[in-house]
């Protein structure tokens, strides 16, 4: 079929497992999807503002059309704001007067990125010990990252994603078309953890990228398509051999995080987007691992050109440096003396080390120092 690429499927370590259906336009049968997966009750949905304004009506149709009831929508404001507490008290409360103490089997529906499908998933694997929930993500971060795998939670003022559980879905179905009303630094944000599959696992997938990323900027479906396949199926590798982060395998997917999430945390959370932060971040930990004589040069010079070319920031507003490094300070395992970061031995070979000299991290920040004032 010209338009659709094929599923991938996640294989737990202990068994079950769950597919990933990606094609363009494949909302239209979404209700036919939840029925060949035997979903079984009513869908409690999930989703915020923007999304369900868009695609709530061809939800419903599709899933009306399969016979399923909408037993409740719980919209929420867009943006990581609504990732708390209370909306996982609300949607739990919702659930409990919806059950009014009668038996019926009810499923969740996360209709949305990456916030409504962490908080969703919390909630389905609150409820009553566990729910089955289906991931429906709609942009390219939570198509190729955050729908799989099943880290779910929520943030508190201590931290974020604080709270959480790990649960798996039962289906996550992500459709392509959605990604046209997607805006173009979400796209962009997106692609960075699609380069970073590429950069710790496949060579040949980030030299793909190197030469198709305009292509996916301008949304051709094909190249789309083959990047959110092949980008899920390194996750599901990943998650099939260290499903709850306990082998060191899935560490990995955090290449980029450590000096990302002090990015972050410096500026508010209100400058960057996720992705934008971890551009950042991946570059801060791959001149580290070029200092730590395991990355050649002319390969950083690669990964920047390429996070450049698509339109990311590789660069630390100066302003924010001793911010940042002090976010880094305050890091538990950082103080202890006992960091661990993920660094590169090549494009596509990552591995985790320990304990680096606080001075050569420094230096790597450094490297990255943007003089233009924040705006
Ligand atoms: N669970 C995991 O493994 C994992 C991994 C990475 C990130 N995350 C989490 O994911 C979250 C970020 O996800 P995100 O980047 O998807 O952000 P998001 O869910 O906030 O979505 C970004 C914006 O895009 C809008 N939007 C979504 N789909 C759209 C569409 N098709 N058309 C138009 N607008 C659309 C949303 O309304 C929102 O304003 C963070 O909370 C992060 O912690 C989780």
């Amino acid at each position: 079929m010209k338009d659709e690429a094929k599923s991938v499927h996640v294989s737990l370590p202990h068994g079950g497992g769950y597919p990933i259906v990606i094609e363009w336009g494949c909302l239209e049968r979404l209700g036919d999807l939840f029925r060949r997966r035997s979903i079984e009750g009513g869908a409690f949905v999930l989703s915020d503002r923007t999304v369900w304004g868009l695609y709530g009506g061809a939800v419903e149709r599709s899933l009306t059309a399969a016979g399923y009831g909408i037993l409740e929508r719980l919209i929420l404001e867009p943006g990581e704001g609504s990732k708390d507490l209370a909306t996982w008290r609300t949607a739990l409360d919702r659930l409990v007067s919806l059950e009014d103490g009668a038996t019926r089997s009810i499923f969740l529906m996360n209709v949305g990125g990456g916030v409504v499908g962490d908080i969703g998933g919390f909630v389905a694997a609150s409820y009553r010990r566990g729910i089955p929930f289906v991931q429906v993500p709609t942009t390219l971060l939570a198509q190729v990252d955050s729908s799989v795998g099943g880290k779910t939670g929520v943030n508190h003022p201590g931290g974020k994603n604080l709270i959480g559980a790990f649960y798996q879905p039962r289906l996550v179905v992500a459709d392509l078309r959605t990604l046209k009303t997607l805006d173009t630094r979400q796209l962009r944000s997106g692609l960075v953890e699609v380069v970073k599959i590429g950069l710790i696992r496949d060579a040949s997938f980030f030299s793909y990228l190197e030469g198709n990323f305009p292509r996916v900027l301008a949304l051709e479906e094909g190249t789309l398509g083959e990047i959110v396949r092949t980008s899920c199926e390194v996750k599901a590798e990943i998650v099939g051999r260290d499903e709850k982060e306990e082998r060191g395998i899935r560490t990995l997917l955090n290449l980029g995080h450590t000096f990302g999430h002090a990015l972050e945390a410096a500026t508010g959370y209100t400058r960057y987007t996720h992705g934008e932060a971890v551009a950042v971040g991946t570059l801060c930990a791959a001149w580290t691992s070029v200092l730590l004589e395991m990355l050649p040069v002319r390969q950083y010079e690669r990964i920047r050109l390429l996070l450049e070319g698509i339109g990311l920031p590789t660069k630390v507003p100066r302003a924010v440096t001793e911010r940042v490094w002090e976010a880094m300070k305050r890091d538990k395992k950082f103080i202890r003396g006992r960091n661990r970061f993920v660094l590169l031995e090549a494009i596509g070979k990552a591995r985790v080390v320990e304990d680096i000299d606080p001075s050569i991290l420094k230096q790597a920040l450094e490297v990255h120092l943007d003089e233009a004032p924040v705006s």
